[in-house]
């Protein structure tokens, strides 16, 4: 656990609390989710121990998504290895799609019997879903009987939430009355689009759902809402700062007198408290923290670091910061030379220079590199710049796509290729039963393995296009196919010893100075979270061989975020020509341009993402003092 707003909170999660200066709900904030799922998971179990001693039934209020998968995990990990037993238990979901069928893998009914139920010795009758499959007419009665039998199970003890994106809770919607309980509603299309990749497009997710009203849930004797991750960071803050709204229903959950949200370090970092702590209380000025405040002033006054003054400091909360280091003067100085410092046209080092305050070594001249790339683009999008240069300044240069990324093709693509090899071999089966798979598939039905492969052998050709483009020989691309990703649907599985020999052998053959890995922070289950996983395990496994003491990994963000200036340790700006090259290099990857699979929430395409991306941080540069560069890609270092 990183801080609670108590301190009295440091072991559990419930009880009294003092709300900070900004702050109107209690929270939690943990280094990680699985640190703090195994926290709310005992706290879960614990009431049903309680309960169970005094022969009482435990009415659990349950929620699905991504957020809550750690906590049922590691409930079924106690069922199984401590008897921790459900025969007590009435569980009563928050929600389910409509119209669904129960199972539908998309159904919460799904979702809940393969991540909980079937795992433990639960009373199939005293679970409750709501029904997808009501009968329009039918609905109204459905919800009221709904709140019924959670009021004659003695109403709900403990309630599980998540939020989305739009602040709801369960499927409560922006514009939910406070007093509203279970009904028919009609979804946010941003909620609609954040389940757009689990339907295989917007298309396909329902656009009504039933759910428990907010009135249902603040009778909750206990209410424990998880957030996870760089995205729901706003409206985390939103939620715990803001003014009671039904515009964010979640802080509704203001009012609720036991109630605390469980985040981890990126969903709390919109926070006041932590994304700008001076103004909160007294801190600890650490370098990092001395930096990100430079920077925040200067952007919140509109001044470069140099032209801050005393009297700036003092009005935004950080008389203490100058206190400790004498004057704005020699501190502007110290923080604008430390910044400047970032920048470099060299990112495998320059030969012959002195490098004491260079980011990388000057020594070895020629290094071996390996940038990972999770998909089969994400090298170019997200440094195709310094990708560039570490080619054109002489290292030898390997890449390493770790999945196919064969998902990401559509239909459509995969069919005009098979089209055209029609056309060579008119009578070839395989080319045949590819086509009619491809024409006779059902919605949401998993490609067979031969259009699988077709579809991951396109994005080959493609990377393959770009890297020849950026002049690395065919021999330095490496094709790793991680398992963990083959599984033909969004849902990946864990990373097994398979994933970690295949990075570990890699590594092993290459021995590189230099490792470019995504950094990619923003969605706890995403592949490029998994990607980055499966690098620290291999360097877990590596790190007492020799060679890796040579070894320096730096971190790029992957397409959605980037590093903030307090946060860069290396910067390798780019001309306008370089920009222009970036994106030539991006259009290679064809089957990823216009109408994209997975498009997320943003419209633009990922050429144009990448280039606002490094626009913007050249601009932060700029800002801040620096030279004005066309655009900047920026880097981490992470030590192992
Ligand atoms: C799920 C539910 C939703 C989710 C929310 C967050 O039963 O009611 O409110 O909790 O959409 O979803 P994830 O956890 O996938 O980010």
């Amino acid at each position: 656990m990183v801080m609670s707003n108590n301190k009295e909170m440091k072991y559990h999660l419930a009880g009294q609390f003092e709300e900070t200066r900004f702050e109107k709900s209690h929270n939690v904030i943990f280094e990680n989710s699985l640190e703090a799922s195994k926290l709310v998971a005992s706290e879960i179990a614990q009431l049903i121990k309680q309960k169970a001693s005094v022969n009482q039934k435990c009415v659990l209020g349950l929620a699905t998504g991504s957020s809550p998968i750690k906590v049922y995990e590691e409930l079924v990990r106690m069922h199984k290895e401590e008897g921790l037993s459900f025969s007590n238990v009435i569980t009563f979901n928050l929600d389910e799609y409509w119209p669904m069928q129960p199972d539908d893998i998309q159904s919460y009914h799904h979702f809940m019997h393969e991540h909980l139920f079937n795992h433990i010795d639960i009373v199939p009758e005293s679970v409750h879903i709501p029904d997808g499959t009501i009968q329009p007419e039918e609905v109204y009665q459905y919800c009221v009987d709904y709140e019924l039998k959670i009021k004659e199970a003695g109403g709900l003890d403990f309630q599980l939430l998540g939020i989305g994106r739009t602040g709801h809770i369960g499927f409560n919607e922006p514009g939910s009355h406070y007093n509203s309980s279970t009904r028919s509603i009609t979804l946010d299309h941003i909620t609609r689009e954040d389940a757009a990749s689990d339907f295989l497009g917007i298309e396909n997710v329902p656009k009504r759902a039933i759910t428990m009203g907010i009135n249902t849930i603040k009778k909750a004797k206990r209410v424990i809402l998880l957030a996870w991750g760089v995205n729901k960071a706003e409206v985390i803050q939103q939620t715990i700062e803001g003014k009671i709204t039904s515009q964010v229903p979640a802080t509704y959950l203001q009012e609720h007198t036991n109630a605390t949200f469980v985040l981890d370090k990126e969903a709390s970092s919109e926070l006041t408290r932590i994304k700008s702590p001076w103004l909160v209380s007294s801190c600890v000025w650490t370098e990092e923290l001395k930096k990100k405040a430079i920077f925040w002033l200067s952007d919140k006054v509109g001044k470069p670091i140099l032209k801050l003054t005393d009297k700036d400091y003092n009005e935004y909360g950080m008389s203490s910061l100058l206190v400790e280091e004498g004057s704005s003067y020699e501190l502007n100085i110290k923080i604008f030379n430390a910044l400047q410092r970032t920048i470099t046209g060299w990112p495998g080092g320059k030969p012959g220079a002195d490098d004491s305050r260079r980011p990388e070594r000057s020594t070895p001249e020629k290094k071996r590199v390996i940038i990972f790339s999770p998909h089969p683009d994400d090298d170019v999008i997200s440094m195709g710049g310094t990708f560039d240069r570490l080619v054109e300044q002489g290292h030898e240069v390997h890449i390493a796509y770790q999945t196919s990324g064969n998902i990401a093709v559509s239909d459509d693509d995969a069919l005009k290729f098979a089209e055209v090899f029609k056309l060579f071999d008119p009578n070839s089966n395989n080319t045949e039963n590819i086509i009619s798979s491809i024409l006779n598939k059902e919605a949401n039905e998993i490609d067979t393995l031969e259009v699988r492969k077709l579809k991951g052998g396109i994005r080959r050709a493609e990377s393959l296009a770009a890297t020849r483009y950026l002049g690395v020989p065919d021999d330095n691309i490496h094709f790793l196919n991680l398992p963990f990703y083959e599984t033909g649907k969004v849902k990946k599985n864990n990373l097994s010893k398979e994933d970690i020999d295949i990075m570990c052998a890699l590594i092993e053959e290459i021995k590189p100075h230099q490792i470019y890995a995504a950094g990619d922070l923003a969605d706890p289950h995403g592949t490029h979270k998994v990607c980055l996983n499966s690098l620290f395990e291999a360097l877990e496994v590596l790190k007492n061989q020799k060679y890796m003491n040579d070894c320096w990994v730096w971190l790029y963000r992957g397409a959605w975020f980037e590093w903030q200036p307090h946060e860069i340790e290396m910067a390798i700006p780019m001309s306008p020509d370089q920009v222009v090259k970036k994106r030539h290099a991006i259009f290679y990857h064809q089957s990823q341009k216009d109408k994209v699979m997975f498009q997320g929430n943003d419209a633009r395409e990922f050429w144009v993402r990448a280039e606002d991306r490094n626009k913007l941080t050249a601009e932060k540069y700029r800002n801040l003092g620096m030279a004005d560069y066309a655009a900047i890609e920026a880097f981490k270092r992470y030590f192992f």
